[in-house]
Protein backbone atom coordinates (compact mmCIF):
# COMPACT_ATOMS: atom_id res chain seq x y z
CA UNK A 1 0.00 0.00 0.00
CA UNK A 2 1.15 3.88 -0.81
CA UNK A 3 1.51 5.60 1.99
CA UNK A 4 0.56 9.06 1.59
CA UNK A 5 2.53 12.06 2.36
CA UNK A 6 1.42 15.52 2.92
CA UNK A 7 2.42 18.30 0.90
CA UNK A 8 4.08 19.50 3.26
CA UNK A 9 6.53 16.81 3.99
CA UNK A 10 7.32 15.94 0.44
CA UNK A 11 8.22 19.74 -0.46
CA UNK A 12 10.96 19.06 2.36
CA UNK A 13 13.86 18.31 2.13
CA UNK A 14 16.95 17.58 4.90
CA UNK A 15 19.19 19.85 6.06
CA UNK A 16 22.13 20.56 3.62
CA UNK A 17 24.20 21.72 6.65
CA UNK A 18 23.68 18.60 8.57
CA UNK A 19 24.04 16.04 5.56
CA UNK A 20 27.79 17.79 4.57
CA UNK A 21 28.33 17.18 8.57
CA UNK A 22 27.16 14.03 8.83
CA UNK A 23 28.98 12.69 5.98
CA UNK A 24 32.28 14.60 7.55
CA UNK A 25 31.02 12.16 10.17
CA UNK A 26 30.85 9.04 8.99
CA UNK A 27 34.23 9.18 7.20
CA UNK A 28 35.83 10.35 10.86
CA UNK A 29 34.60 7.28 12.36
CA UNK A 30 36.58 5.60 9.37
CA UNK A 31 39.23 6.90 11.10
CA UNK A 32 39.59 9.89 8.22
CA UNK A 33 40.97 12.79 9.65
CA UNK A 34 38.12 15.46 7.72
CA UNK A 35 38.00 18.60 9.09
CA UNK A 36 34.99 19.72 9.41
CA UNK A 37 34.01 23.58 8.56
CA UNK A 38 30.25 22.73 7.95
CA UNK A 39 29.22 23.09 11.65
CA UNK A 40 26.84 25.68 12.66
CA UNK A 41 27.66 25.56 16.09
CA UNK A 42 30.14 27.32 18.70
CA UNK A 43 32.90 24.38 19.75
CA UNK A 44 33.24 25.82 22.97
CA UNK A 45 31.74 23.72 26.09
CA UNK A 46 28.48 25.55 28.06
CA UNK A 47 30.15 27.96 31.51
CA UNK A 48 30.17 26.06 34.20
CA UNK A 49 28.11 28.10 36.25
CA UNK A 50 25.28 27.53 33.51
CA UNK A 51 25.67 24.16 34.58
CA UNK A 52 25.81 24.76 38.04
CA UNK A 53 22.59 26.28 38.12
CA UNK A 54 20.67 23.40 36.34
CA UNK A 55 22.10 21.32 38.56
CA UNK A 56 20.45 22.82 40.94
CA UNK A 57 17.28 23.22 39.26
CA UNK A 58 17.07 19.13 39.04
CA UNK A 59 18.36 18.85 43.23
CA UNK A 60 15.13 21.53 43.74
CA UNK A 61 12.94 19.00 41.96
CA UNK A 62 12.14 21.67 39.02
CA UNK A 63 11.28 19.08 36.76
CA UNK A 64 7.92 19.78 36.17
CA UNK A 65 5.65 21.39 33.03
CA UNK A 66 5.99 25.08 33.59
CA UNK A 67 3.54 28.08 32.11
CA UNK A 68 3.61 27.83 27.99
CA UNK A 69 5.31 31.00 27.55
CA UNK A 70 8.30 30.53 30.17
CA UNK A 71 8.66 30.82 33.57
CA UNK A 72 8.22 34.51 34.66
CA UNK A 73 11.97 34.83 36.35
CA UNK A 74 13.08 34.12 33.22
CA UNK A 75 11.04 36.43 31.02
CA UNK A 76 12.06 39.06 33.73
CA UNK A 77 16.22 38.41 32.75
CA UNK A 78 15.30 38.56 29.25
CA UNK A 79 13.36 41.24 29.73
CA UNK A 80 16.20 43.21 31.41
CA UNK A 81 18.54 42.08 29.17
CA UNK A 82 16.68 43.80 26.44
CA UNK A 83 16.82 46.84 28.37
CA UNK A 84 20.35 46.18 29.24
CA UNK A 85 21.91 45.29 25.45
CA UNK A 86 18.82 46.83 23.13
CA UNK A 87 17.66 49.65 25.00
CA UNK A 88 14.48 48.21 24.84
CA UNK A 89 11.19 48.19 27.20
CA UNK A 90 9.71 44.78 26.63
CA UNK A 91 7.33 43.47 29.54
CA UNK A 92 7.08 40.11 29.77
CA UNK A 93 3.82 39.44 28.30
CA UNK A 94 6.02 40.59 24.99
CA UNK A 95 8.00 37.73 25.46
CA UNK A 96 7.55 33.95 24.27
CA UNK A 97 10.24 31.72 25.78
CA UNK A 98 10.50 28.60 23.14
CA UNK A 99 12.11 25.38 22.58
CA UNK A 100 15.01 27.29 20.33
CA UNK A 101 14.61 29.88 18.13
CA UNK A 102 14.27 27.79 15.10
CA UNK A 103 11.00 27.01 17.46
CA UNK A 104 10.74 30.73 17.87
CA UNK A 105 10.55 31.54 14.10
CA UNK A 106 8.19 28.72 12.93
CA UNK A 107 6.00 29.88 15.70
CA UNK A 108 5.58 33.23 14.74
CA UNK A 109 5.28 32.59 11.09
CA UNK A 110 2.37 30.27 12.06
CA UNK A 111 0.88 33.34 14.28
CA UNK A 112 1.10 35.35 11.20
CA UNK A 113 0.71 33.94 8.15
CA UNK A 114 -1.87 33.23 6.04
CA UNK A 115 -1.60 30.35 2.77
CA UNK A 116 -0.26 32.20 -0.02
CA UNK A 117 1.20 35.14 1.89
CA UNK A 118 4.38 36.24 0.68
CA UNK A 119 7.58 36.45 2.91
CA UNK A 120 10.86 38.39 2.04
CA UNK A 121 14.39 36.28 2.64
CA UNK A 122 17.15 37.74 1.37
CA UNK A 123 19.67 35.46 -0.43
CA UNK A 124 22.08 33.71 0.99
CA UNK A 125 19.69 32.62 3.53
CA UNK A 126 19.64 30.67 6.91
CA UNK A 127 18.62 27.28 5.90
CA UNK A 128 15.53 26.83 7.84
CA UNK A 129 13.76 30.26 6.71
CA UNK A 130 12.28 29.10 3.44
CA UNK A 131 11.32 25.42 4.47
CA UNK A 132 9.61 27.18 7.43
CA UNK A 133 7.87 29.50 5.30
CA UNK A 134 6.77 26.96 2.74
CA UNK A 135 5.61 24.66 5.97
CA UNK A 136 3.33 27.46 6.24
CA UNK A 137 1.66 27.21 3.35
CA UNK A 138 3.69 30.86 2.68
CA UNK A 139 5.52 31.69 -0.49
CA UNK A 140 9.25 32.66 0.41
CA UNK A 141 10.01 35.49 -1.78
CA UNK A 142 14.26 35.42 -2.29
CA UNK A 143 15.46 39.16 -2.57
CA UNK A 144 19.49 38.17 -3.99
CA UNK A 145 22.33 39.75 -2.66
CA UNK A 146 26.44 38.94 -3.36
CA UNK A 147 29.72 39.56 -2.03
CA UNK A 148 29.93 42.95 -3.73
CA UNK A 149 26.97 44.16 -1.68
CA UNK A 150 28.70 42.62 1.70
CA UNK A 151 25.78 40.70 1.12
CA UNK A 152 23.49 43.40 2.29
CA UNK A 153 19.58 43.91 0.65
CA UNK A 154 19.31 48.02 -0.54
CA UNK A 155 16.06 49.97 0.12
CA UNK A 156 15.49 49.65 -3.82
CA UNK A 157 15.84 46.16 -4.22
CA UNK A 158 13.32 45.60 -0.99
CA UNK A 159 10.90 48.20 -2.43
CA UNK A 160 10.94 46.65 -5.91
CA UNK A 161 10.47 43.44 -4.77
CA UNK A 162 7.67 44.06 -2.16
CA UNK A 163 5.79 46.15 -5.23
CA UNK A 164 5.48 42.74 -7.18
CA UNK A 165 3.83 41.00 -4.52
CA UNK A 166 -0.07 40.48 -4.05
CA UNK A 167 0.00 39.74 -0.23
CA UNK A 168 3.22 39.99 1.40
CA UNK A 169 3.18 39.53 4.71
CA UNK A 170 6.76 39.94 6.51
CA UNK A 171 10.92 40.60 5.95
CA UNK A 172 12.91 38.03 7.67
CA UNK A 173 16.20 40.16 8.47
CA UNK A 174 19.57 38.17 10.23
CA UNK A 175 21.95 40.73 11.75
CA UNK A 176 24.99 39.21 12.12
CA UNK A 177 24.28 37.33 9.84
CA UNK A 178 25.04 33.27 8.87
CA UNK A 179 25.91 32.37 6.46
CA UNK A 180 27.69 35.42 5.17
CA UNK A 181 28.71 37.28 8.70
CA UNK A 182 27.21 40.46 7.29
CA UNK A 183 26.42 43.03 9.85
CA UNK A 184 23.38 45.83 8.64
CA UNK A 185 24.51 49.10 10.79
CA UNK A 186 21.79 51.58 12.28
CA UNK A 187 21.63 53.38 8.93
CA UNK A 188 20.66 50.55 6.86
CA UNK A 189 18.26 49.46 9.15
CA UNK A 190 16.65 52.55 9.65
CA UNK A 191 16.01 52.76 5.89
CA UNK A 192 14.75 48.70 5.61
CA UNK A 193 12.57 49.63 8.39
CA UNK A 194 10.80 52.75 6.79
CA UNK A 195 10.05 50.31 3.75
CA UNK A 196 8.80 47.67 6.31
CA UNK A 197 6.41 50.45 7.78
CA UNK A 198 5.12 51.91 4.15
CA UNK A 199 3.92 48.29 3.47
CA UNK A 200 3.07 47.20 6.90
CA UNK A 201 4.83 44.02 7.06
CA UNK A 202 6.51 42.79 10.09
CA UNK A 203 10.08 42.74 10.32
CA UNK A 204 11.28 39.33 11.93
CA UNK A 205 14.85 40.31 13.47
CA UNK A 206 16.68 37.24 13.98
CA UNK A 207 19.66 38.60 15.99
CA UNK A 208 20.53 35.71 17.71
CA UNK A 209 24.66 36.17 16.69
CA UNK A 210 24.32 39.69 18.16
CA UNK A 211 26.79 38.68 20.82
CA UNK A 212 29.41 37.73 18.48
CA UNK A 213 30.54 41.08 16.54
CA UNK A 214 33.79 41.48 16.23
CA UNK A 215 36.47 44.64 16.23
CA UNK A 216 34.66 47.44 17.34
CA UNK A 217 31.63 46.51 15.34
CA UNK A 218 28.43 47.43 16.58
CA UNK A 219 24.86 45.15 16.54
CA UNK A 220 21.94 47.52 16.61
CA UNK A 221 18.64 46.29 16.49
CA UNK A 222 16.20 47.46 14.42
CA UNK A 223 13.34 47.00 16.86
CA UNK A 224 14.77 50.28 18.53
CA UNK A 225 14.29 52.62 16.12
CA UNK A 226 11.48 53.85 16.97
CA UNK A 227 8.19 53.21 18.82
CA UNK A 228 6.47 52.44 15.45
CA UNK A 229 9.32 50.01 13.87
CA UNK A 230 8.80 48.23 17.37
CA UNK A 231 5.16 47.57 17.03
CA UNK A 232 6.04 45.77 13.04
CA UNK A 233 8.80 43.65 14.89
CA UNK A 234 9.26 40.49 16.37
CA UNK A 235 12.77 39.83 17.79
CA UNK A 236 14.44 36.23 17.46
CA UNK A 237 17.01 35.74 19.91
CA UNK A 238 18.23 32.78 22.31
CA UNK A 239 21.10 30.83 24.28
CA UNK A 240 22.39 28.28 21.83
CA UNK A 241 24.95 30.65 20.01
CA UNK A 242 26.59 33.49 22.32
CA UNK A 243 26.10 30.79 25.33
CA UNK A 244 27.52 27.26 23.86
CA UNK A 245 23.92 25.77 24.62
CA UNK A 246 22.91 24.55 21.44
CA UNK A 247 21.63 21.34 22.70
CA UNK A 248 20.01 22.83 25.92
CA UNK A 249 17.16 24.11 23.36
CA UNK A 250 15.94 27.96 24.36
CA UNK A 251 15.23 30.88 21.94
CA UNK A 252 12.83 33.67 22.55
CA UNK A 253 10.50 35.89 20.63
CA UNK A 254 9.81 39.63 21.72
CA UNK A 255 7.17 41.52 19.64
CA UNK A 256 3.58 43.15 19.65
CA UNK A 257 1.64 41.36 22.30
CA UNK A 258 -1.32 40.40 19.92
CA UNK A 259 1.10 38.11 18.06
CA UNK A 260 3.13 36.79 21.38
CA UNK A 261 0.11 35.63 22.46
CA UNK A 262 -1.08 33.91 19.93
CA UNK A 263 2.34 32.48 18.65
CA UNK A 264 1.79 30.94 22.77
CA UNK A 265 -1.46 29.51 21.90
CA UNK A 266 0.30 27.51 19.01
CA UNK A 267 3.18 26.66 21.51
CA UNK A 268 0.92 25.49 23.90
CA UNK A 269 -0.67 23.02 22.03
CA UNK A 270 2.78 21.87 19.91
CA UNK A 271 5.90 21.52 22.23
CA UNK A 272 3.84 23.22 25.20
CA UNK A 273 7.10 24.64 27.82
CA UNK A 274 10.66 24.58 27.21
CA UNK A 275 12.67 21.94 29.81
CA UNK A 276 12.04 23.26 33.21
CA UNK A 277 15.60 23.19 34.12
CA UNK A 278 16.96 24.58 30.72
CA UNK A 279 14.49 28.00 31.62
CA UNK A 280 16.30 27.57 35.20
CA UNK A 281 20.07 27.52 33.23
CA UNK A 282 19.07 30.46 30.72
CA UNK A 283 18.62 32.62 34.01
CA UNK A 284 21.93 32.11 34.89
CA UNK A 285 23.28 33.08 31.07
CA UNK A 286 21.92 35.72 30.62
CA UNK A 287 22.28 37.15 34.16
CA UNK A 288 25.94 36.08 34.97
CA UNK A 289 27.68 35.24 31.93
CA UNK A 290 29.02 38.05 29.91
CA UNK A 291 32.76 37.33 30.73
CA UNK A 292 32.29 33.94 29.11
CA UNK A 293 30.64 35.75 26.00
CA UNK A 294 33.57 37.88 25.68
CA UNK A 295 35.81 35.35 25.89
CA UNK A 296 34.38 33.30 23.24
CA UNK A 297 33.97 36.22 21.25
CA UNK A 298 37.69 36.97 21.36
CA UNK A 299 38.65 33.55 20.35
CA UNK A 300 36.45 33.34 17.36
CA UNK A 301 37.65 36.61 16.21
CA UNK A 302 41.34 35.25 16.27
CA UNK A 303 39.97 32.23 14.53
CA UNK A 304 38.30 34.63 11.99
CA UNK A 305 41.52 36.43 11.54
CA UNK A 306 43.36 33.12 10.62
CA UNK A 307 40.68 32.15 8.62
CA UNK A 308 40.52 35.48 6.04
CA UNK A 309 44.16 35.43 6.28
CA UNK A 310 44.39 32.24 4.21
CA UNK A 311 41.63 33.29 2.12
CA UNK A 312 43.95 35.83 0.86
CA UNK A 313 46.49 32.89 -0.08
CA UNK A 314 43.93 31.88 -2.54
CA UNK A 315 43.31 32.45 -6.26
CA UNK A 316 40.23 33.46 -7.63
CA UNK A 317 38.16 33.49 -4.67
CA UNK A 318 35.98 36.67 -3.66
CA UNK A 319 35.21 37.18 -0.06
CA UNK A 320 33.96 39.93 2.25
CA UNK A 321 35.56 39.91 5.87
CA UNK A 322 32.94 38.35 8.17
CA UNK A 323 32.10 41.43 11.27
CA UNK A 324 29.91 39.05 12.88
CA UNK A 325 28.67 35.26 13.81
CA UNK A 326 31.14 32.35 12.86
CA UNK A 327 30.75 31.59 9.53
CA UNK A 328 32.71 33.29 5.87
CA UNK A 329 31.47 32.88 2.92
CA UNK A 330 33.50 33.10 -0.22
CA UNK A 331 32.74 33.26 -3.82
CA UNK A 332 33.89 30.02 -5.95
CA UNK A 333 32.06 31.19 -8.52
CA UNK A 334 35.66 31.12 -11.24
CA UNK A 335 36.21 27.13 -9.84
CA UNK A 336 32.11 26.54 -10.72
CA UNK A 337 33.22 27.80 -14.35
CA UNK A 338 36.74 26.01 -14.90
CA UNK A 339 37.46 23.57 -12.79
CA UNK A 340 36.52 19.88 -12.82
CA UNK A 341 35.04 18.20 -9.92
CA UNK A 342 33.11 15.55 -10.44
CA UNK A 343 33.41 12.16 -8.17
CA UNK A 344 32.62 8.41 -9.06
CA UNK A 345 30.08 7.89 -6.55
CA UNK A 346 27.16 10.61 -5.36
CA UNK A 347 26.83 11.36 -1.71
CA UNK A 348 24.36 14.14 -2.48
CA UNK A 349 21.71 12.42 -4.25
CA UNK A 350 18.92 14.77 -4.47
CA UNK A 351 20.02 18.36 -4.94
CA UNK A 352 23.13 18.32 -7.33
CA UNK A 353 24.28 22.04 -7.88
CA UNK A 354 27.52 23.02 -8.64
CA UNK A 355 28.59 24.11 -5.35
CA UNK A 356 27.01 20.36 -3.97
CA UNK A 357 29.20 18.32 -6.34
CA UNK A 358 32.66 20.66 -5.44
CA UNK A 359 31.93 20.36 -2.09
CA UNK A 360 31.47 16.22 -2.87
CA UNK A 361 35.01 16.27 -4.30
CA UNK A 362 36.87 18.83 -1.64
CA UNK A 363 35.35 16.65 1.43
CA UNK A 364 36.01 13.34 -0.31
CA UNK A 365 39.17 13.69 -1.98
CA UNK A 366 41.16 16.74 -0.14
CA UNK A 367 39.29 15.90 3.59
CA UNK A 368 37.51 18.97 4.18
CA UNK A 369 34.22 20.16 4.35
CA UNK A 370 32.33 23.18 3.71
CA UNK A 371 28.80 24.25 3.16
CA UNK A 372 27.59 23.80 -0.42
CA UNK A 373 26.17 28.14 -1.07
CA UNK A 374 23.11 26.23 -3.00
CA UNK A 375 22.08 25.20 0.78
CA UNK A 376 21.77 28.96 1.39
CA UNK A 377 19.88 29.37 -1.97
CA UNK A 378 23.00 30.96 -3.68
CA UNK A 379 25.21 28.28 -5.97
CA UNK A 380 28.16 30.32 -6.45
CA UNK A 381 29.62 29.98 -2.72
CA UNK A 382 30.74 27.87 0.07
CA UNK A 383 30.36 28.35 3.82
CA UNK A 384 33.04 28.16 6.28
CA UNK A 385 32.30 27.62 10.70
CA UNK A 386 34.96 29.17 11.87
CA UNK A 387 33.53 27.42 14.85
CA UNK A 388 36.91 25.16 14.92
CA UNK A 389 40.30 24.94 16.57
CA UNK A 390 42.88 27.21 14.89
CA UNK A 391 45.30 24.31 14.06
CA UNK A 392 42.32 22.52 12.28
CA UNK A 393 41.52 25.47 10.48
CA UNK A 394 45.24 26.05 9.46
CA UNK A 395 45.16 22.22 8.13
CA UNK A 396 41.55 22.64 6.82
CA UNK A 397 42.57 25.98 4.79
CA UNK A 398 45.76 24.14 3.09
CA UNK A 399 43.36 21.20 2.18
CA UNK A 400 40.69 23.92 0.63
CA UNK A 401 43.01 25.49 -1.37
CA UNK A 402 44.82 22.23 -2.82
CA UNK A 403 41.69 21.03 -3.66
CA UNK A 404 40.73 23.79 -5.48
CA UNK A 405 44.03 23.78 -7.21
CA UNK A 406 44.01 20.40 -8.30
CA UNK A 407 40.16 20.65 -9.34
CA UNK A 408 41.61 23.17 -12.37
CA UNK A 409 44.27 20.02 -13.26
CA UNK A 410 42.01 17.45 -13.34
C1 LIG B 1 20.38 32.51 11.82
C2 LIG B 1 19.91 31.47 12.78
N1 LIG B 1 18.72 31.62 13.37
C3 LIG B 1 18.25 30.71 14.23
C4 LIG B 1 18.98 29.58 14.53
C5 LIG B 1 18.38 28.58 15.48
O1 LIG B 1 18.96 28.56 16.73
P1 LIG B 1 18.40 27.68 17.90
O2 LIG B 1 19.50 26.73 18.28
O3 LIG B 1 18.11 28.64 19.03
O4 LIG B 1 17.17 26.99 17.43
C6 LIG B 1 20.21 29.37 13.94
C7 LIG B 1 20.98 28.13 14.20
O5 LIG B 1 21.84 27.72 13.45
C8 LIG B 1 20.71 30.34 13.05
O6 LIG B 1 21.90 30.21 12.45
Amino acid sequence: MAIHLSHRAKAINPSPTLTVSALAKQMQEKGINVINFGVGEPDFNTPQKIKDCAHQAIKDNFTRYTNTSGISSLREAISAKLKRDNDLDCSVKDILVSPGAKASIMFILMAICDPRDEVLIPTPYWVSYNSQVEMVDAHPIFIPTTVDSDFKISVEQLEESIETLSSPRALILNTPNNPTGSVYTQKELEEIAQICLKHNLIIIADEIYEKLVYEGEKHYSIANISKEVREHTVLINGVSKAYAMTGWRLGYAAGPVDIIKSAARIQSHTTSCVNSITQKAAICALDECEDDVQKMRFEFQKRRDILIDGFKEIPHIKYNVPKGAFYAMPDISYYLQNANFYTKSSYFKKTKTKSVRLCEYLIKEHKVAVVPGSAFGVDNYVRFSYANSIDNIKEGLKNFKRGLAESLKR
